[in-house]
């Protein structure tokens, strides 16, 4: 993309650029999530719903963002909506506990094959920093087997080698006994994972985004997680899907459905919570039972892992969790949303072909990744998939620049998309959506050309 489409996005939304001249002094980058970070500023919206959403200058986007994904409903589906609503006028925190966290979890336990029991916590990063807990307490061992590329979000262990420091150097302010208690791994690669394993038994569990790092930039496949699933189970290592966007979106059991590959625990967020704040840990019960309290005091002080969190299983994101799972569970919300990603991906390819650029949009299920290639790399899809193209091509590989533009190009034409370059698609995106994305794809690629 060009400076054009930059002048282009920057002509159309003064009121953006003003709010954030006051964000640059309140906000570190004027941002309160990296990933909405965008050069020269980012969009700032006032209202959604459905697929789409509106930005203070009154401009219409198409949202790919989807609430970073935990929107597979779009904004505002009428029953989650009415249902907060009805839970508001009941209180929105009792300090207690209350049925709806049952009938929340026990939603979960129906449609997730490895859920035999579920721990609430606020956040995807909190699941994840409690499920490495709780595996590393149930095996007595304190290493972590990663993936690099793979995102489990921003708690100390899993900072780098995920969206920066891909070397395996620690971030700032991070320390190095999270990067000596990780053993990190190329992804898709089963013999490194297997040295891994053979070389040493400190290991107490294998995590790892099932269907390949950011819902499938750096695709992983059904074979290597039957291969992992396999491995870890013949030595005695726990393995740990995180479901954080896979969950409730790829199949209404998640990826484990979808591979029939039952992990001894996953974590979960997003979708989960139905557009709240939430998340979760699910797994077997025997793990899960290192967090309860028994009738003896050396165990309930020095054995159990200790949890808490203010905002676990609040009433609201109960009450909009639990409204959005049955939805996912009843009406073929995850095909739904596959099958529109497949519609979207087809578009965006042809809109490419059509301009002669050797981009490429891949991905899978409701998700979709944008390539901008050189004229000299010659990648096909089938390339992605069969392990052709390096990951540092896949993930990293577009300069800041190159993206920054190309989103800006995209805003232009009225089309929000996430800074992979991608995004997540909903059940409630289109053909009409889609088409019209696909046109504005293909004005912003002429204003790249220009
Ligand atoms: C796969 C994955 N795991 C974990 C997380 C962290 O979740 P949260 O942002 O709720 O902390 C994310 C967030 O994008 C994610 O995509």
């Amino acid at each position: 993309m060009s400076d054009l489409s930059i002048q282009k996005y920057t002509a159309q939304t003064p009121r953006s650029r003003a709010l954030y001249q006051r964000a640059r002094e309140t906000f570190p980058s004027g941002v309160t999530h990296d990933t909405r970070h965008l050069t020269p500023y980012p969009v700032f919206v006032e209202r959604a719903q459905g697929a789409r959403k509106w930005d203070v200058d009154g401009r219409e986007y198409i949202d790919y963002f989807g609430g970073h994904g935990a929107l597979i409903l779009g904004h505002n589906h009428p029953r989650v909506t009415e249902a907060v609503r009805e839970q508001l006028g009941k209180g929105t925190h009792y300090g207690a506990s209350h049925e709806l966290e049952l009938e929340w979890a026990e939603q979960i336990i129906r449609m997730v094959p490895c859920a035999d029991k579920v721990r609430f916590t606020a956040s995807g990063t909190e699941a994840s920093l409690l499920a490495l807990r709780v595996a590393r307490a149930c095996k007595d061992k304190p290493k972590i087997l990663r993936f690099a590329t793979n995102f489990h979000g921003w708690h100390d262990q899993v900072a780098f080698a995920a969206s920066s420091n891909f070397d395996g150097t620690p971030p700032r302010g991070i320390t190095e006994d999270n990067i000596e208690n990780t053993v990190l791994c190329e992804p898709n690669d089963i013999n490194q994972v297997a040295q891994a394993l053979d070389s040493r038994d400190d290991i107490a569990a294998a995590i790892l985004e099932p269907t390949g790092a950011s819902f499938g930039r750096v695709p992983t496949r059904g074979e290597f997680l039957r291969q992992l699933r396999a491995l870890t189970r013949e030595r005695d290592v726990l393995l740990i899907f995180d479901e954080v966007i896979t969950g409730f979106r790829v199949a209404p059991g998640g990826a484990q459905e979808y591979y029939g590959i039952t992990p001894d625990l996953a974590l979960f967020a997003k979708i989960v919570a139905g557009g709240f704040p939430g998340g979760a840990i699910a797994g077997r019960a025997d793990l899960l039972d290192v967090m309860t309290y028994r009738d003896d005091a050396l165990w309930n002080d020095k054995r159990r892992v200790p949890h808490q969190g203010t905002f676990n299983a609040n009433p609201i994101s109960a009450r909009a969790g639990l409204t959005t799972l049955e939805i996912v569970a009843e009406n073929g919300i995850a095909e739904r949303a596959n099958q529109n990603g497949e519609m979207l991906r087809n578009a965006l390819n042809d809109a490419i072909q059509k301009r002669g650029l050797n981009w490429l949009v891949y991905g899978e299920f409701s998700g979709f990744h944008i390539l901008p290639l050189s004229e000299d790399q010659t990648y096909t899809c089938s390339d992605i998939y069969d392990g052709k193209v390096p990951h540092e091509v896949l993930k990293g590989g577009a300069s800041s620049e190159q993206i920054h533009a190309m989103r800006c190009g995209l805003l232009a034409e009225g089309v929000d998309i996430m800074p992979w370059p991608g995004g997540v698609i909903s059940a409630v995106h289109n053909p009409a959506d889609l088409e019209q994305t696909a046109r504005a794809f293909d004005r912003a690629l002429a204003t790249y050309k220009a």
